[in-house]
Parts: C-alpha cells; sequence; structure tokens
C-alpha cells in the first residue's frame, strides 16, 4: 500500500492542493531515521509554513520594541503590526476587532488564556465576599451552591483550570458524560445544566476522539438558564471555519501553535460586555491607568487589562500572519482536505488488534484518531513507528478521565494537518499493521 513522496504522482486536484501546502513546510522535506518525515501529531503542534517562520527573523531585523509604549519610530510601528496581528486573529473567528471594542486578548497559549479565565472568576468571587456589589461580582462570582459543568472529554487544562475554581469558590464541578464512542452526550444537557450552574466550560473538539461537540443545545441550554459558556477552540480552529457569533459562546480559548503559528502565544475571546467587567488576572506593567500607593490602581479596558507585562509580541505578529495564511487556504478548502484524511485515517480500524477509541465514522469529526494495538503498550507502538520515521503521538494526551472511560491509561494518536496526504495515512496504515506482527508474533 505505500508509495513513496517520490513514486506518487499526484494528478488529482486534492493531491496537487496539499502537494502545494507541503511545499511551504521546510520541516517536512527532511528525512528521519533514514525515512522521509511523515508527521503525524498536529494535534501536539502544528508545524509552520515559511511565511510564519520568516516573521519571526523579519520583526527582530526590523521593528523589534515593546508596544504599546515608547514614543520612537520602533516601537510604533511594533505597536501597529501587534495589534494588526490582534485583528487577524479577531477575523479568522469572526470576533470584533473594532477599536475600543477589541475582542481577542494575547495569552501565552490556550493553558493561560483558560487560567487567566477561572482566575478571573475567582477573583469576581472574592469581590462577592466582601460585597462590593461590582459588576464583576454580578456576572461571574461563584460561591457553594453554583455549579461547574464541563465535560469527560476535557483537556486537564479546562478540567484542572475550572476544578480549582470550584475548589477555591465552594462551588460543585459536574461533568457530560460520552457515549461508547466518546461523544459529548449534549442531548442530555437540559438535565446536566440547572439552574443553578454559573459556568459550562466545554471543548468543541476532543483531543482524543476528534469528535466535533454538538455544542448548539449546550449553550441554548447554558443561556437559558443564565450560565456563561467558555469553548475550548484548540483543536476546532485548526481545522474548521469557527465564528464565535454564530456559536453564541461567551468565552474561548485557544492556541497558536496548534494553528501553524509560533508556540508562545494563545488567544482569549470574550463577548466584549463581559470582558469589560471581567477583573484582571495577574498584574503588573502595563495594563494599569493609573497606580497608587494608597489606594487601588485604577486599570485599562480590556485587551490591555488582561496582557500585564510584556507582550509576546513577535509571536502575536507571527499568529496573526499564521491566521493570515490560512484564511489564504482557505478555511472551507482546509476542512474539506481534512475530511479526506479522516477517512484514510480510520481505516486504522481495519488492523487487526486496532481498535479507535472515537467514533469510526468521519461525520461529525476532525482527523485526530486516537488508537489502542491490542497487546502493544503506546510506547513501543511511538518508538516502533518513529523507526519509520512516523512520528505520533503517545501516552494519555492530557486527557486521563476520557482515557479511563476507554478502559486504558494511555493511547496512540494520530493526528493530521493541511499537509497530511494520503501517502503519509498509507505508510502509517501499512506499519501499524506490522506492530503486532512484531512484537506478538501474532496477525489477529
Ligand atoms: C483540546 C485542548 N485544549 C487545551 C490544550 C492546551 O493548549 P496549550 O498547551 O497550547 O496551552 C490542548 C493542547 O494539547 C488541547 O488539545
Amino acid at each position: 500500500m505505500t508509495v513513496s513522496n517520490q513514486q506518487a504522482s499526484p494528478h488529482t486536484q486534492a493531491d496537487q492542493w496539499v502537494s502545494s501546502v507541503r511545499a511551504q513546510f521546510p520541516i517536512l522535506q527532511q528525512k528521519i531515521h533514514g525515512h522521509a518525515l511523515d508527521y503525524l501529531d498536529t494535534a501536539a503542534t502544528s508545524q509552520k509554513p515559511k511565511r510564519v517562520i520568516a516573521a519571526d527573523p523579519e520583526f527582530y531585523s526590523t521593528i523589534n520594541a515593546g508596544v504599546h509604549r515608547g514614543t520612537h519610530e520602533l516601537a510604533v510601528r511594533s505597536t501597529l503590526a501587534f495589534e494588526q496581528a490582534r485583528r487577524r486573529i479577531a477575523h479568522l473567528v469572526n470576533a470584533d476587532a473594532r477599536e475600543g471594542h477589541e475582542e481577542i486578548v494575547f495569552t501565552q497559549g490556550a493553558t493561560s488564556a483558560l487560567n487567566l479565565l477561572a482566575t478571573s472568576f475567582g477573583n469576581a468571587s472574592l469581590d462577592a465576599q466582601h460585597h462590593t456589589g461590582s459588576e464583576a461580582e454580578k456576572r461571574f462570582a461563584l460561591g457553594p451552591g453554583d455549579e461547574i459543568v464541563v465535560s469527560m472529554a476535557e483537556h486537564h487544562s479546562v478540567l484542572l483550570s475550572f476544578q480549582e475554581l470550584a475548589r477555591r469558590t465552594g462551588a460543585t464541578l459536574k461533568w457530560f458524560n460520552v457515549s461508547k464512542d466518546g461523544r459529548i452526550l449534549s442531548d442530555t444537557a437540559d438535565s446536566v445544566i440547572t439552574p443553578h450552574t454559573k459556568v459550562v466550560a466545554i471543548t468543541d473538539v476532543s483531543n482524543v476522539t476528534g469528535a466535533i461537540t454538538n455544542v448548539k443545545p449546550i449553550i441554548t441550554r447554558a443561556h437559558e438558564v443564565g450560565a456563561l459558556v467558555v469553548l475550548d477552540l484548540c483543536q476546532a480552529v485548526p481545522h474548521l471555519p469557527i465564528d464565535v457569533k454564530a456559536l453564541d459562546c461567551d468565552f474561548a480559548a485557544w492556541s497558536g501553535h496548534k494553528m501553524y503559528g509560533p508556540t508562545g502565544i494563545g488567544f482569549l475571546y470574550g463577548k466584549r460586555e463581559l470582558l469589560d467587567a471581567l477583573p484582571p488576572a495577574q498584574f503588573g506593567g502595563e495594563m494599569v491607568n493609573l497606580a497608587w500607593l494608597d489606594q487601588p490602581a485604577q486599570y485599562m479596558d480590556p485587551p490591555y487589562r488582561f496582557e500585564a507585562g510584556t507582550q509576546p509580541v513577535a509571536q502575536a505578529i507571527g499568529a496573526g500572519i499564521a491566521a493570515q495564511w490560512m484564511e489564504s487556504l482557505g478555511l472551507k478548502a482546509i476542512a474539506e482536505h481534512e475530511h479526506q484524511i479522516t477517512t484514510e485515517l480510520l481505516k486504522l480500524a481495519g488492523v487487526p488488534g486496532v481498535r479507535i477509541l472515537g467514533p469510526l465514522d468521519a461525520v461529525q469529526r476532525v482527523g485526530t484518531v486516537s488508537f489502542e494495538v491490542d497487546g502493544v503498550h503506546p510506547h513501543d507502538v511511538g518508538q516502533f513507528l518513529d523507526a519509520q520515521g512516523i512520528a505520533i503521538r503517545t501516552g494519555h494526551h492530557c486527557a486521563q478521565p476520557i482515557h479511563r472511560h476507554f478502559g486504558v491509561f494511555a493511547s496512540n494518536r494520530a493526528s493530521a494537518g493541511v499537509y497530511t496526504s494520503v501517502d503519509d495515512v498509507d505508510r502509517l496504515i501499512d506499519a501499524v499493521a506490522q506492530i503486532r506482527p512484531y512484537f506478538l508474533g501474532t496477525r489477529n
């Protein structure tokens, strides 16, 4: 089944599309252990196109300076580029980018965006203990008797941020269960989300099963009871057209490095009226208008209030370029390509002894496919594949509860991106088919 890159004659439109995309990724041109690199670990971090890689030296060679401070020309130029990046990220997900209405906050990653939010809610809850009557208290405070709802499919960055918030405020943590094949049971929204629910934090796409959550009934029910909805868009934005206005989520978080951008940058989206009321979570330089020794500081408006300290300027600019680059490929074209690759990846289920942890059809899912090879530890699977130049992820993918649901502690995960070709998947399937014969001497 294996066809090497040299032998493949990409005549179809789809093959030509992926070939032209792959050519933009220098890292994919190399060999690993004597084999062409077959990178199937995009859910952990995506590779970067030349345009994004070039942005970094370009920034440091031409306009490097702190943003929103200083009057010199470099500071002006870097500030303009930084704010242009914010508009590009906003455009990618249809958030508001107008001056004074910005809805994108730059963070260090999705984890820090989620922690920012949970910490802010915690700070608002402290306000409530002092009965300040603040807008933050009215909108975000939690206490005993309140509920926070997550799901069994959450990445630990959602689970632990909001579990900790529950612990600090005395609220109760509840969760959506998942179906046998790991889909979040959205149709139980009416019973899981109650009038006591204040926050629902849920993944839009699972980083283990690849399943796309049917978030509509969850968001509708949450809003019915006055709860806020936080979406984890980490595995959604890189693969699907996302419109935060159409979704009507209140907050969302995702990372730059999974959407073909640099590491060290992430995004918190918030409806502007909510960001206006949200208290800061980190304190220091840049986020304050007036500071005194003997009275509380007056903080800046969003998004700056949430960006204390020296901002990750080069990273933000690189992420803005990644967003623009994705849009130039076409978000629909990306989704269509990945749908085709997902169908190919699911053929793994046909390899004897392989069990896919997630939905077996390509409907409402992306090309992130976790699997178990019966009788072979994921670590061995990972090493066996690596020896053939195939990079997958092994472990629990920072999502232990859903692994427990599947009765395993760890799994293997192959995950696709814009550059993944059918040949890449064929190579994976051929190699996976060799694993049990190699380790166990059995084909069944
Ligand atoms: C679904 C999901 N949420 C959150 C995260 C955390 O993202 P980061 O590590 O970039 O902060 C990840 C990363 O693997 C993820 O897949």
